[in-house]
């Protein structure tokens, strides 16, 4: 919404969520406190905050005054009932709908920006047309493919805008309002309109063939450690044939983020139900195979330090699940902090956008243990130096850019001998580390 105010002055873009203290952060007078850290957007929200964009918690107002309403919720995975633990729950986006219905005055497109499973805008639309007031709705379905930690960039030049509607006339003509938007900054041969149902279902499907590919790798970086192959080098080679590309082949502890594994749950919670077996469990190895690569590395970590990490001091390097993010959901850290904890390590972290706070409630969440066994395994600390100081072995859990220009020798000098490093990351050169006097182990390799 930030960049549609930025690039359409003549747009009034208004943000409105119930939470009064996000809203607030939002409109902090100063810019660098918004809620979430992205690389250029603090810029983009102090160009357009209080000219054309505004974020308010009067839901009802903003309702009833716009044309065009974006559903942007949360669609997090079932955690109860049927299809729990792989269906969207959709309680949000009927929630939302419902409201829009009742206080709507004037006719609205309705835009479905959240992640949602095939078919929901049929849901949306009858909820819509039953209990509104004779007003007109149009549902629009518009997927986002930003990745965080560039979403700014991904934003301003997409490879794509996906546009889905009706095919009646009334849904054409929605689907041109949208396009008009977009066509302020996009170029019209990069905005794709399709029917509803194929636009919903793109979106993940194309989550589930990037997570796809990060698994395939992830499959081969183990057949390589058994066989002195290097997946970088075999990642390299394979990426250079133009019909496979070198994108998302970088072998890793895992994927995480909040998108890959919830809709690969979905489209497999989809398959299902629709009595396709074979669909559904070819995708779910996808996520077999990235909870296989968080435990085997944790693993590793405990084999290579004789079998025993119990009291042992251990640094993590990052937390967030990727770099340019401080976004920690389903981060492959959380896994690995989980399974060395059970084996009684002395954690200590240290991650550049991350609080301690979100470190904390992270591994409480996962309820493995007591909150207090928590805190007293898991130390947070502001400064890579303390956090590697004394410690058996670093765990490197995100590729944040700083952790290459660090002086290595001096965190190797306070360290335990023999020092461990394990790149989950695979971002550290190894003849480098090597040549300091560490016991250097990648993913892969
Ligand atoms: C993803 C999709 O890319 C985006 O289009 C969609 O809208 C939301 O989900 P995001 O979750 O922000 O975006 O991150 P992404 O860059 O796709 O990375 C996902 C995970 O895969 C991260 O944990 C990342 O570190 C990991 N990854 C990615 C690898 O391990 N190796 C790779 O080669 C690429």
């Amino acid at each position: 919404m930030a960049i549609i105010a930025q690039k359409c002055p003549h747009i009034k873009v208004t943000v409105v969520d119930l939470n009064q203290k996000r809203i607030a952060e939002w409109n902090d007078a100063d810019v660098n406190n918004i809620p979430i850290y992205e690389p250029g957007l603090s810029a983009i929200v102090a160009e357009a905050r209080g000219r054309n964009l505004f974020f308010s918690t009067d839901i009802e107002r903003a309702i009833d005054a716009a044309d065009m309403i974006f559903i942007s919720v949360n669609t997090p995975t079932k955690t109860y009932g049927v299809g729990k633990g792989m269906a969207a729950d959709l309680k949000y986006i009927e929630l939302c709908a419902r409201q829009i219905a009742k206080i709507s005055t004037s006719d609205k497109i309705v835009v479905e920006k959240s992640t949602l499973p095939v078919r929901t805008a049929s849901a949306i639309k009858n909820i819509l047309e039953n209990t509104g007031n004779g007003v007109k709705f149009q549902i629009l379905s518009n997927p986002e493919f930003l990745a965080e930690g560039t979403a700014v960039a991904d934003l301003l030049n997409p490879d794509r805008v996906l546009i889905g509607g009706d095919t009646s006339m009334e849904g054409q003509e929605a689907i041109k309002k949208l396009v008009a938007i977009y066509s302020n900054w996009v170029l019209k041969d990069r905005i794709l309109t399709t029917n509803i149902w194929s636009s919903e279902l793109s979106k993940l499907t194309a989550n589930a063939f990037l997570a796809q590919r990060v698994s395939s790798i992830n499959a081969m970086s183990e057949l390589c450690e058994k066989t002195g192959a290097d997946v970088n080098e075999v990642a390299k080679a394979i990426g250079m044939d133009s019909r496979i590309g070198s994108k998302f082949l970088k072998a890793s502890v895992g994927f995480g983020g909040s998108c890959f594994k919830k809709d690969i749950l979905n489209l497999v919670y989809i398959a299902k139900s629709y009595g396709l077996n074979e669909v559904a469990d070819y995708w779910e190895q996808v996520i077999v195979m990235n909870d296989h690569q968080k435990s085997r590395f944790a693993k590793t970590i405990v084999k290579t330090l004789y079998n025993t990490v119990s009291g042992k001091k251990i640094a993590f390097l990052g937390w967030a699940f990727k770099k340019d993010t401080n976004d920690t959901r389903e981060s492959p850290a959380i896994y690995v902090a989980d399974d060395l904890l059970d084996e009684q390590a002395i954690i200590t972290v240290y991650d550049p956008k991350v609080t301690q706070t979100q470190i904390h409630s992270d591994v409480n969440y996962l309820n493995s243990r007591s909150e207090l066994e928590n805190k007293n395994g898991l130390t947070i600390l502001d400064n890579p130096y303390d956090v590697c100081q004394d410690s058996h072995a670093i765990v490197i859990l995100t590729e944040w850019s700083e952790f290459t220009s660090y002086d290595w020798q001096k965190i190797y000098d306070q360290m335990q001998k023999p020092a461990f490093v394990f790149d989950g990351r695979n971002v550290l050169d190894k003849k480098v580390m090597e040549k300091i006097g560490f016991v250097y182990q990648a993913i892969g390799s």
